[in-house]
């Protein structure tokens, strides 16, 4: 076990992990986030995905150490004060979900793609959530969602 430092939504939290803790375990059963979702374990649905450094990864495959010192966004950190982010807020307006369980790791993969562009095209927002699995089929609506947040400036925060 070692004392690592994580900076997550803009805190300091000191956890203990071993190397074989994910990133994923420590954010649900340390840290109290469980907005990030558990799906597959295996890298292959999305469910569980956070921005590091702004770009989207994997927390089930990722070690808790590894992601030290650098700066860790989860779904709850993209509504600090409570006002929704454009993307939630688009998700919301467009239904783009049935019972949720993919959506934050959906929000947080459309947010790098909006963060390294801002106003993609649709088969640039179906290239960038290829890798994000909604069992409930909610996928044209996912994709609306995006383009009107890229439209309302969903890149921003
Ligand atoms: S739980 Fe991480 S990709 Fe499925
Ligand atoms: S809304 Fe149910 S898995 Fe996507």
């Amino acid at each position: 076990m070692a004392d690592v430092t994580l900076f997550v939504n803009g805190n300091v939290r000191r956890i203990e992990t071993g190397p074989d803790e994910s990133l994923l375990s420590v954010l649900r059963n340390k840290l109290g986030l469980t907005g990030t979702k558990y799906g597959c374990g295996e890298g292959q649905c999305g469910a569980c995905t956070v921005l590091i450094d702004g770009l989207s990864v994997r927390s089930c495959l990722m070690p808790a150490a590894t992601a030290a010192n650098k700066k860790i966004t989860t779904i709850e950190g993209l509504s600090p004060n409570g006002n929704l982010h454009p993307l939630q807020q688009a998700f919301l307006d467009e239904e783009a979900f049935q019972c949720g369980y993919c959506t934050p790791g959906m929000i947080m993969s459309a947010h790098s793609l909006l963060s390294a562009n801002p106003n993609p095209t649709e088969e640039q927002i179906v290239q960038q959530m290829n890798g994000n699995v909604c069992r409930c089929g909610t996928y044209p609506r996912i994709v609306a969602a995006i383009h009107r947040a890229s439209a309302a400036g969903g890149k921003k925060q």
